[in-house]
């Protein structure tokens, strides 16, 4: 509601006692964050004069009383009492209530607000339209997808492992959890990463099913040159190094970023050459030596991700995408000089609007004419869990995956 990204947000709130309190809390925020627009409403029309901090109690309290109808005494008892602790006792009669003015007319106004369609739909108006405009048969999938809770897929780090073993390691830790794509293990439920068996150890990583695909699709071999233009924190820096024998650069611009990727590569047991520096400025970091694979992962919208961000769909702009396209397009243009021929190049987002996808792939080809396209065959990835949801190479969120875009070319 300020401006902030809400992890930032949260990461600097009082610390919660325990995990589970610290996931609760979490859990709250992304809840209530998923449905901003419809609290909003909720909130102007049961609220006669706002206050900040009556404001996001109530926003909160809102959400749990319509995910959890049945604990309602218990949500209006612990917000009147935090309310109390933070702004006093004047307003919690307010917020009391409000809460039970909300319980007793919960269908009329539910009704009220989710006859609005951007407040049924979950999203501003601007994101509503470009998803419909893209995808019009599976818009409202696509958009529903954004708004449910993410599944948790692991990667397993086969220098370490195999899928078979981990997913006998997970049953016996009383994670249930099911085959998803070669060395992809997708769980029933999510859970903290410290429960994961062998984590710190290396011998599995978090990573959604849809980034998962980039290291087979870019099919980096023994003893090639590979370039990870835009790698933090690493999660397919390290797929890469899983898959193959291969020597990576792996650069980020952000010197934080970049430390997680060492801290990832560490406990996996993989090295690669890490560079801070702006991929998009060749002569800055390279050394003249060609790249047999360059992977570039670029900074975008994450509209594809949506559901890990809730924030993020009220957080951006339409505005956003035009300078972001232009960083898209100034990157693949940059690295493209430093991919030998017959070296192939793959393009990746997390997101879903084509102006960062189709669009910036067809701007690439028609500005280098020495760029062949190939075709994305994720084939290989429909297992036993069913389909991806999928055209060409986008990828739309669902069930199984977030979305994310993939573009593969060659050089003559
Ligand atoms: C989508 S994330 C990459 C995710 C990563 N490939 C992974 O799988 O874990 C994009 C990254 O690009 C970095 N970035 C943005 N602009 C850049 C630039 N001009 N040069 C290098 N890195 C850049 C950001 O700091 C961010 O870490």
């Amino acid at each position: 509601m300020r401006g902030r990204a809400l992890d930032d947000a949260l990461a600097e709130a009082a610390p919660a006692a325990n995990a589970p309190l610290a996931a609760a809390q979490r859990d709250i925020a992304y809840s209530a964050c998923r449905r901003l627009d419809l609290l909003d409403h909720l909130a102007g029309a049961l609220l006669r004069k706002p206050n900040r901090a009556l404001d996001a109690l109530a926003r909160v309290a809102l959400s749990e009383l319509i995910d959890h109808p049945e604990r309602a005494h218990t949500i209006v008892d612990q917000a009147v009492q935090a309310m109390a602790r933070d702004g006093g006792s004047a307003l919690r009669g307010v917020l009391n209530a409000i809460l039970r003015r909300f319980i007793r007319e919960r269908e009329a106004l539910l009704a009220a607000a989710l006859a609005i369609e951007p407040i049924r739909l979950g999203y501003p108006d601007w994101w509503i339209a470009r998803v419909r405009a893209a995808w019009p048969d599976l818009a409202e999938d696509v958009l529903a997808a954004g708004n449910a809770r993410a599944p948790m897929t692991v990667r397993t780090n086969r220098r370490r492992t195999t899928a078979d073993e981990y997913a006998r390691a997970l049953d016996a830790a009383g994670i249930a959890a099911a085959a998803a794509a070669p060395g992809a293990l997708t769980l029933a439920r999510p859970c903290p990463v410290a429960r994961l068996p062998g984590f710190e150890a290396g011998l599995v990583s978090v990573q959604d099913l849809g980034a998962q695909l980039a290291a087979p699709l870019l099919e980096a071999g023994a003893g090639m040159r590979v370039l990870d233009a835009c790698a933090a924190p690493g999660g397919k820096t390290a797929h890469l190094l899983e898959s193959a024998d291969c020597a990576v650069t792996a650069i980020d611009r952000d010197a934080a970023r970049l430390a997680a990727v060492a801290a990832n590569l560490g406990r996996l047991g993989l090295e690669a050459r890490l560079v801070c520096a702006d991929a998009g400025d060749v002569a800055s970091w390279w050394d003249g030596q060609p790249f047999d694979r360059i992977l570039l992962d670029a900074p975008c919208t994450a509209s594809g991700v949506i559901r890990r961000h809730p924030d993020g769909k009220w957080l951006k702009r339409a505005g956003d995408l035009t300078p972001l396209c232009a960083e898209q397009a100034r990157l693949l243009d940059g690295v493209w000089r430093v991919l030998r021929p017959g070296g192939k190049l793959l393009y990746a987002t997390c997101s879903i609007f084509p102006d960062e996808n189709q669009r910036q792939a067809a701007r690439f080809l028609n500005l280098h004419p020495d760029a062949l396209p190939l075709p994305i065959d994720l084939g290989f990835a429909h297992g036993a869990a069913g389909p991806l949801l999928h055209r060409d190479g986008q990828l739309l969120p669902c069930a199984r995956h977030d979305g994310f875009y993939y573009a593969l070319f060659q050089k003559a």
